[in-house]
C-alpha cells in the first residue's frame, strides 16, 4: 500500500508573514489601477488646438476643446469631456454646453448648470500664438 505523506496546512491569515503576503499579492492590482487611471488622464487631456484671432463670440468647439470667448474678447478653454461619465460634450444650446448622454449642462465659464455631473469642466491653458495672432490651447 502507497502511503502519501501530507502535511498540515496551516496558514495563519493574521500572522504578519501572511498578511504581508496579502499585501503583496495586491501589487499588481493596484499597478494595473495607476496605469489605467493614467491612460485615461491622458486619453482625456486634448491634441493642441490652434484657435484663430476671428473666434466667434460666445461658445463655440473646436475638436475636443470648448471654447468660450467673452465680450472682453478674453478666450477661455474646457475639454469637451462631461464630467460626469466621460461623454463627448458635442452640442452648444441656449448659451450652454450639453452632454448627450445624460443631458448634463454648464455654463459657458465650466460650471455645472444641470447635473447628473456635479464637476465643472476641466479647464485648458490658453496661450497667445504670435505667428497667427490666434492662440493655443493645450492640457498641460
Ligand atoms: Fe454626460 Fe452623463 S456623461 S451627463
Amino acid at each position: 500500500m502507497i502511503q502519501i505523506a501530507t502535511m498540515p496546512l496551516s496558514f495563519d491569515r493574521r500572522s504578519p508573514r501572511a498578511q504581508f503576503i496579502g499585501w503583496l499579492a495586491l501589487l499588481p492590482l493596484g499597478w494595473a489601477a495607476t496605469t489605467m487611471l493614467q491612460l485615461l488622464r491622458v486619453r482625456d487631456r486634448p491634441a493642441p488646438v490652434l484657435v484663430p484671432p476671428d473666434v466667434p463670440l460666445g461658445l463655440s468647439l473646436r475638436g475636443d476643446v470648448v471654447l468660450h470667448r467673452g465680450d472682453d474678447g478674453l478666450v477661455r478653454a474646457f475639454a469637451a469631456r462631461c464630467t460626469h461619465l466621460g461623454c463627448r460634450l458635442d452640442r452648444i444650446a441656449g448659451g450652454q454646453i450639453v452632454c448627450p448622454c445624460h443631458g448634463s449642462r454648464f455654463f459657458p465659464d465650466g460650471r455645472v448648470a444641470a447635473g447628473p455631473a456635479t464637476r465643472p469642466l476641466s479647464g485648458l491653458r490658453v496661450r497667445p500664438h504670435a505667428a497667427s495672432g490666434g492662440w493655443t490651447v493645450d492640457g498641460d
